[in-house]
């Protein structure tokens, strides 16, 4: 009996003890829980945390203005501020360069920044500005691929630097520094240093016709038609041409040379190191095309796009200018008149036979013949436009215009985009088979283009040694 009372009290007691142990880690369990979301709770810095990313964003992107000299500013830049040199942006996953930078008025009030990233999932970048009167500002930016990129790893892209917010107009950040940094490392020495230019129309500049030329590569080399063109582009009644140089022969580099020093041609350097074809389209020539857009929009009332080896020319008007003018008074009211003019592409090919009737020994007089049938719109068109109504342009049309602005093509009786072609398309077999008429419009300026040509050779051979 008794033993068995004793038992039954030890069973109760370890029952309890059991009862007690659980209850015991139950609430050191919970208390370390508890603890724990406490600790982390409370220290928001702590790297890693998603809060303290979203605190270090706001600081970063809310436009804020930093009073220089204090502890914790920003490292001031290490250079001069450059355009038109592609510079790196440091500390992105992928490769990140910036060329050029413009005020944007008119889609969002920012700094507009050529550049060049990957496609898509571009690194986040911010945008650091330091004002002609020594403000610093550190902005939000939104990295934006230009539309024609051909689906390939790299592509021209947009940075807007983004001014809402910052108590800055578009107008103060004329002439001001410029820095892209990684969002991921927004207190490293910048590496790259932009001028903010300007791109409000001047007045007076409605009637001025300038050209942009996409990047020169493989060594370029064909300056005696090179100069023909210029000559005839010149009479057509172009007084400007922007051309990037990525690669030129030594003649050309005269031939354009001469040209700079007449106030003629702006020759902007163009070594962008992302391997052209195989990681961005051609020479990543959207860049060129848009960065020449907004570097014209300012002193250009008109902006025609074309290549060395194409001239616009009107079948009535003697000059493109004329044309323009003559295409937009036919719309009533003016404010309805399109802000861009797309013209139909005629191939003529160089292999064709020589016009028995060319009056001088010229390119454009001698090759006559072409495809009877010219291409449909914006199969390989090119297009003059007014700069400031336009947003981002492409090989054959423009993309994106301001609200409000549009575009036409100019019918084939009042102009034809001429194509003069080296190769015909499929091996040859095209200059034999497509249906071809003879089109003597470019006689209209042979003459006067002879004596231009010549007056001209005469001028460079002087300096240029051939
Ligand atoms: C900006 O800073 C420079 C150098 O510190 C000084 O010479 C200049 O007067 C300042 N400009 C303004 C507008 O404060
Ligand atoms: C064109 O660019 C090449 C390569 O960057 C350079 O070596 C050459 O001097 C440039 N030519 C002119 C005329 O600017
Ligand atoms: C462009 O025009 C050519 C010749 O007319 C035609 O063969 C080709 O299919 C056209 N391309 C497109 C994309 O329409």
């Amino acid at each position: 009996m008794r033993w068995r009372a004793r038992a039954a009290t030890s069973r109760a007691k370890e029952r309890a003890n059991i009862s007690f142990f659980i209850f015991v880690m139950f609430f050191a369990v919970f208390g370390v829980i508890v603890l724990t979301e406490l600790l982390l709770l409370e220290r928001p810095n702590a790297p890693g945390s998603t809060r303290s990313r979203y605190n270090e964003e706001l600081q970063n992107w809310e436009g804020k203005t930093e009073t220089g000299g204090e502890g914790g500013s920003p490292p001031p830049p290490a250079h001069a501020p450059l355009d038109a040199v592609w510079q790196p942006v440091a500390g992105t996953r992928f490769r990140f360069y910036v060329y050029s930078a413009y005020v944007e008025r008119r889609t969002v009030a920012a700094v507009r920044v050529i550049a060049a990233t990957k496609t898509r999932g571009a690194d986040a970048v911010i945008c650091r500005l330091w004002l002609p009167d020594n403000r610093t500002l550190t902005l939000k930016a939104r990295v934006k691929p230009i539309r024609e990129n051909w689906n390939l790893k790299y592509s021209a892209t947009y940075v807007l630097c983004l001014l809402r917010g910052s108590g800055v107009k578009p107008q103060e950040t004329v002439g001001a520094s410029l820095s892209v940094l990684a969002s991921s490392s927004p207190n490293r020495p910048p590496t790259n240093l932009l001028t903010v230019l300007d791109t409000e129309p001047k007045s007076g500049i409605e009637e001025t016709l300038h050209v942009c030329v996409k990047p020169f590569h493989f060594s370029y080399a064909r300056d005696e038609w090179l100069l023909e063109w210029f000559e005839l582009n010149r009479l057509l009644g172009v007084s400007h041409f922007y051309m990037y140089n990525e690669s030129l022969s030594t003649p050309v580099a005269c031939l354009l040379d001469h040209y700079r020093k007449q106030g003629l041609v702006t020759l902007l350097p163009w070594k962008l190191p992302i391997v052209s074809k195989v990681e961005i389209r051609t020479e990543g020539q959207f860049a060129a095309f848009n960065d020449c857009l907004y570097r014209s929009m300012s002193v250009a009332g008109w902006l025609l796009v074309i290549d060395v080896d194409e001239v616009v020319m009107p079948r009535r008007e003697r000059t493109l200018s004329a044309l323009l003018t003559a295409l937009r008074a036919a719309y009533n009211p003016p404010s309805k008149a399109p802000s861009a003019f797309l013209f139909r592409n005629a191939f003529f090919y160089l292999r064709w036979e020589d016009d028995a009737e060319a009056p001088a020994p010229l390119v454009t007089a001698r090759k006559t013949r072409r495809w009877a049938a010219p291409h449909a719109l914006k199969n390989r068109s090119k297009y003059a436009l007014r700069p400031r109504d336009a947003v981002e342009l492409g090989n054959h049309f423009v993309w994106e215009l301001a609200p409000g602005a549009s575009s036409v093509g100019v019918p084939t009786d009042r102009a034809l985009l001429h194509h003069y072609r080296i190769a015909c398309e499929y091996g040859g077999v095209q200059c034999l088979t497509v249906p071809s008429t003879v089109d003597r419009t470019s006689h209209r300026w042979s003459d006067e283009l002879l004596q231009r040509v010549n007056a001209e050779k005469e001028k460079y051979s002087r300096t240029c040694h051939i």
